[in-house]
């Protein structure tokens, strides 16, 4: 298994928009397919133009995509982060989405390489060496492997029981990078 950043092209990008369809379509997402396929491909060509620290990577098995993690800095003026902003308690504000601060977006490994290090592998590789003091993500409460995963990475839940609209139950997980 290696990890690398994307290259740029839209074999890469349809590789991960597939990966991404497959991945989210599971419980407890249950994510419309086709619909995931075209958000996720729209969003990461306007961060890659718009967002600082700008960062997608992948871990391939040979010529099979196993896994990828989304991240960028955020700041005011970012949609998912002046929601948060607005539900979270003064001090976890203060200390977690400061000024600006990283933002793991998404994170996908394929069910046939799970457990094999690969989601640890990923979420080294986009942590490593990103200019700022902390990071933050936000993961649907229901997803138990994920917060399982992120608190063995030393991640703290800073905020639980968050709704954006008529989203499902959200946590915000947090860690000092920096
Ligand atoms: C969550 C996810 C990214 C983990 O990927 P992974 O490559 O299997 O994770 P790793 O192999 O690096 O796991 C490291 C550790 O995390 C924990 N972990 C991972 N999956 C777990 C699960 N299903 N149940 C319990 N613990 C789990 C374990 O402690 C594991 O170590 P171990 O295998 O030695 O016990 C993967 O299950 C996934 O893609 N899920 C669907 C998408 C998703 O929920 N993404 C996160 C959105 S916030």
């Amino acid at each position: 298994m290696r990890t690398a950043a994307w290259d740029g092209s839209t074999a890469e990008l349809d590789a991960v928009a597939e990966l991404y369809a497959r991945v989210f379509a599971e419980p407890p997402y249950h994510e419309d397919p086709d619909e995931s396929r075209r958000s996720i491909s729209e969003r990461i060509r306007r961060y890659a133009d718009t967002k600082a620290a700008f960062r997608l990577i992948l871990a391939w098995d040979g010529n099979d995509l196993a896994g990828f993690v989304l991240g960028m800095g955020i700041s005011d003026g970012d949609w998912w982060r002046d929601r948060i902003a607005g539900l979270v308690a003064d001090d976890v504000r203060r200390t977690w989405l400061r000024d600006e601060c990283f933002c793991v977006a998404e994170l996908a490994v394929a069910p046939a390489h799970r457990r094999s290090g690969v989601a640890t592998a990923l979420l080294t590789a986009v942590l490593d060496g990103v200019p700022y003091k902390t990071a933050v993500l936000g993961c649907q409460a229901a997803a138990l492997p994920a917060r399982r995963f992120y608190a063995r990475e030393g991640w703290q839940e800073v905020a639980t029981g968050l709704r954006i609209g008529d989203s499902p139950e959200q946590c915000v997980l947090a860690k000092t990078i920096g």
